[in-house]
């Protein structure tokens, strides 16, 4: 640490969205120079970072060049140009989380194989190439109605993502590699962020349970601590930290999961970096999930996880119908609130349901905070 602050060490960050943003605003704390490489001059973390540069994540020379410039390399999105990290990284620069971790992850068929094979539970699955494969999986009884296609890359925030339901809705399906999976009768879908420093010691954080807006298909709201007994709770922390542990890997992972109506805990996704679920920790959490990702990239002993107060998120999304210059109401009625934390990312343009900021709530009880969280979203509206 002392000399990581008393050299003109540079942290490079690929993508420059609110995460990166939130990384750097802890980073600032410790006086560590940023690096933010984003394809948006005006994405949010630029007006933050030490230094921006111009280019696009999935870039080979963009992201190669870039890693070239800096002492340590880390990220904030998956869609990273996988082979630009590896010749880095066989050149001898370090990049955090390690690229074979990303390559995994980025790929969820090859994730869900992971799972099948360390005994990890998940929905039950099978790999196909392309929709008349499907068709013809359907056809011969291998699948089963309802169930979820999702693309093997590229899908973010439930783009990607399609459920059929039954044989009137297969011209939802699409064209490509696909991992087709059961449809699970979701009671709740939870999250565990999991912490690992380059010892291996390993931290999780307590259980958040996310709310999903239907309409959107985006989290609505996200509560700490979540509703689950304690024993699923154990159970889903126990897992994360088995998960973080036999990657072998050094950073965060954000552990998504599903409890089915059984009452059973599988694992949907995971994601090798901060995440949407820990934006609470900001203020509930004594070591938010952003200074826990920079002592995990810099081998330092990982802080408490130990939960202040209970807290609820509302993620500040852009209205349906509007799109433009952005203008916001409530915030200042929604300040005057005890425990209402805002946070605004600095999007300039609206679209419908984009992200442009997140509200953090706490209160004494998880009931007061969920009172307060809705009086906030009846509040703050983002309009054009
Ligand atoms: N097998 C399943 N059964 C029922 N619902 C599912 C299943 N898989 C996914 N879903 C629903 O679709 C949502 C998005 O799926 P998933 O997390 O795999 O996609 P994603 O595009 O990576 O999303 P995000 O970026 O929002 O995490 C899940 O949060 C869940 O609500
Ligand atoms: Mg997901």
């Amino acid at each position: 640490m002392e000399q990581l602050v008393t050299s003109d060490f540079k942290l490079g960050i690929i993508a420059g969205g609110q995460l990166a943003k939130m990384l750097i605003q802890e980073a600032s704390k410790w006086d560590i120079i940023t690096y933010v490489m984003d394809n948006d001059e005006h994405c949010p973390a630029s007006t933050i970072a030490s230094k921006f540069i111009k280019g696009s994540n999935t870039d080979f020379d963009s992201v190669y060049n870039f890693g070239k410039n800096v002492d340590l390399l880390t990220f904030e999105l998956e869609n990273i140009n996988i082979d630009a990290l590896k010749k880095l990284k066989s050149e001898g620069h370090k990049i955090i989380p390690d690229p074979e971790i990303l390559e995994l992850i980025q790929d969820k068929g090859k994730q869900k194989e992971f799972y099948r094979q360390k005994n990890i539970p998940t929905a039950p699955y099978g790999l196909y190439r392309n929709r008349e494969e499907i068709r013809k999986g359907i056809e011969d009884g291998r699948i089963k109605y309802p169930f979820v296609q999702k693309l093997r890359e590229g899908g973010y925030d439930g783009r990607g993502v399609v459920v059929v339901n039954d044989a009137g809705e297969l011209n939802k399906l699409l064209d490509s590699l696909s991992v087709v999976e059961n449809k699970v009768e979701i009671d709740k879908e939870i999250a565990v962020i999991a912490a690992r420093n380059k010892k291996g010691e390993i931290k999780c954080y307590p259980v958040v349970e996310m709310v999903f807006d239907p309409h959107a298909n985006l989290v609505d709201k996200l509560i700490c601590p979540s509703t689950i007994t304690a024993e699923q709770s154990e159970n889903a922390i126990r897992i994360a930290g088995k998960l973080i542990d036999l990657l072998d890997m050094q950073g965060l992972l954000a552990v998504e999961f599903f409890l089915d109506t059984n009452g059973e805990i599988m694992v949907n996704e995971v994601a090798p970096r901060t995440h949407n679920s820990g934006h609470h920790t900001i203020e509930s959490i004594i070591t938010s999930q952003f200074e826990q990702h920079l002592r995990t990239i810099f081998d330092l002993p990982l802080g408490s996880t130990r939960l202040k107060l209970p807290a609820v998120m509302i993620n500040i999304l852009g209205a349906e119908g509007y799109q433009g210059p952005v203008k916001y109401l409530g915030l200042t009625e929604s300040m005057a609130i005890e425990g209402v934390k805002i946070h605004l990312y600095g999007k300039k343009i609206t679209k419908p349901f984009r992200k442009m900021g997140h509200v953090t709530i706490l209160s004494d009880t998880l009931e007061s905070a969920l009172e307060k969280a809705e009086k906030v979203k009846k509040l703050i509206k983002v309009l054009s």
